[in-house]
């Protein structure tokens, strides 16, 4: 039965998945590579189109989304002035000569990117993925140290191609690939806010950073807020910790920003909320409002461990600076900053904190933790976190499971989403973790 709603929310017109979602999930399961989609009777839907916080699938059914789809969509699915750029730049030029005859668009979106980067961070490195950032920010900091050695930690998530995954401290991701991770790696724990003992846990893991710094390593990498773990913010100060130790042993430190950049914690960049920097940052998610595009951002002094290109680059990629990911991010930085977006974070953010708050109640709800429009709740098993999303996407609205260890949900939904799609979406959350709660 179709449910009447008004037009900026969900709606539900039928079965979910519907008829539609199900046969392309045949179609996708005989043509795409097994392990990527998991498919089941009543999981996922197939997605047609979305703007600004809807989502609408093959079937007619429409979501609000609380995922951003990744953290991507910061400034709303399809924002028409993307789009609109999109569009002109596809009519100029779509791809260009990557390392070899620059576009006009890149030098534009490199001065960009130095201009929004917090600190003395100027140089930089464009890429499609965010593997492929933390992979350059990976080789940067050895050639400007020369020492393999590098610290990582706990619950980290960097990315699933080999390097990345070396310092992807999720067990399961690198178990299958051991010959492929590197062993010159040393995984400290990650200190969370909401634990008890927060203070003495950020202690104990400035002392492991700092015995392995002492011992040779010559790099840090973290999420400043850890995302997949399900989202994990540290005590305060530990950040900070981070960067008198580094700079106390000479080490390249790397923010990976990939999922907390470009406003989502309610700062252009998380780190800005302990007023530091690192030496390199990487980025992309949401940098380019859709288009797979990354960036590694440093310092003068550490990029320039790269020799000066003789003709042939050593690090480059076919579709480096492309002149479409360029002219989208250009916009999406625009509507970031002329739009308020990241203001608009904290302040909603803030808000949908406070509403989270009382979703512990809720006796599958163990923590809820996070900050600007990036939260985690965790919840007492990975069956009861998937229950939870499907019954979610039942009711109209869809969020994504995370958490090291599966049990956990984030929310991270577009900046742009209109309140009165956010409070509904959280009506309909707390309603799927009361229907699950009965079937877990
Ligand atoms: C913090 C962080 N780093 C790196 C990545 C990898 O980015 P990509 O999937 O674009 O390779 C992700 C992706 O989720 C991420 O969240």
């Amino acid at each position: 039965m179709a449910k009447q709603t008004s037009a900026n929310l969900e709606a539900i017109v039928g079965e979910i998945p519907g008829p539609r979602s199900r046969a392309l999930a045949e179609s996708l399961r005989a043509h795409e590579s097994r392990g990527v989609t998991y498919l089941a009777d009543d999981f996922p839907i197939f997605w047609e189109s979305a703007s600004g916080a809807l989502v609408t699938d093959v079937d007619g059914n429409r979501y609000i989304d609380l995922t951003s789809a990744f953290g991507v969509a910061t400034s709303g699915h399809t924002n028409p002035a993307v789009v609109a750029a999109i569009a002109a730049q596809a009519q100029a030029l779509i791809h260009g000569l990557g390392d070899v005859h620059p576009s006009r668009m890149r030098v534009a979106l490199l001065s960009a990117l130095a201009r929004l980067a917090p600190g003395p961070l100027e140089k930089c490195f464009l890429s499609s993925s965010g593997s492929e950032a933390v992979d350059f920010a990976l080789k940067t900091a050895y050639l400007r140290t020369k020492k393999p050695g590098i610290v990582a930690f706990e619950g980290s998530y960097h990315g699933l191609a080999s390097s990345a995954l070396s310092v992807t401290g999720i067990e399961r991701f690198r178990a299958p690939f051991k010959p492929f991770v590197s062993e010159s790696v040393t995984f400290a724990p990650y200190p969370s806010a909401s634990a008890s003992a927060a203070q003495n846990d950020a202690a104990r893991s400035l002392r492991t950073v700092e015995s392995a710094l002492a011992g040779g390593c010559a790099a840090v990498i973290l999420e400043p807020i850890q995302g997949r773990a399900g989202v994990v913010v540290p005590p305060r100060g530990w950040l900070r910790g981070l960067r008198e130790l580094c700079d106390r042993h000479g080490a390249v430190l790397i923010f990976d920003e990939i999922y907390t950049g470009f406003g989502r914690t309610g700062k252009m960049f998380a780190c800005e909320h302990e007023g530091i920097h690192p030496d390199l940052l990487c980025v992309g998610k949401a940098i380019a409002g859709g288009i797979p595009f990354a960036a590694t951002i440093g310092t003068r002094h550490v990029m320039d461990a790269w020799e000066t290109s003789r003709g042939e680059a050593i690090y480059t990629s076919t579709y480096l600076g492309n002149p479409l990911a360029c002219a989208a991010a250009l916009a999406n930085f625009e509507q970031l900053e002329r739009g308020g977006l990241v203001a608009r974070a904290a302040t909603l953010g803030a808000q949908l904190g406070a509403r989270l708050e009382t979703f512990r109640k809720n006796p599958g709800v163990v923590d809820v933790r996070g900050r600007g429009l990036m939260w985690g709740l965790e919840l007492s098993s990975a069956a009861l976190a998937f229950s939870v999303t499907k019954a979610a996407l039942r009711l109209g609205t869809i969020v994504l499971p995370s958490g090291v260890r599966g049990n956990a949900i984030t929310l991270a939904p577009p900046a742009v989403i209109e309140e009165d799609q956010l409070w509904r979406a959280l009506t309909l959350l707390e309603r799927a973790l009361a229907q699950a709660e009965v079937v877990a």
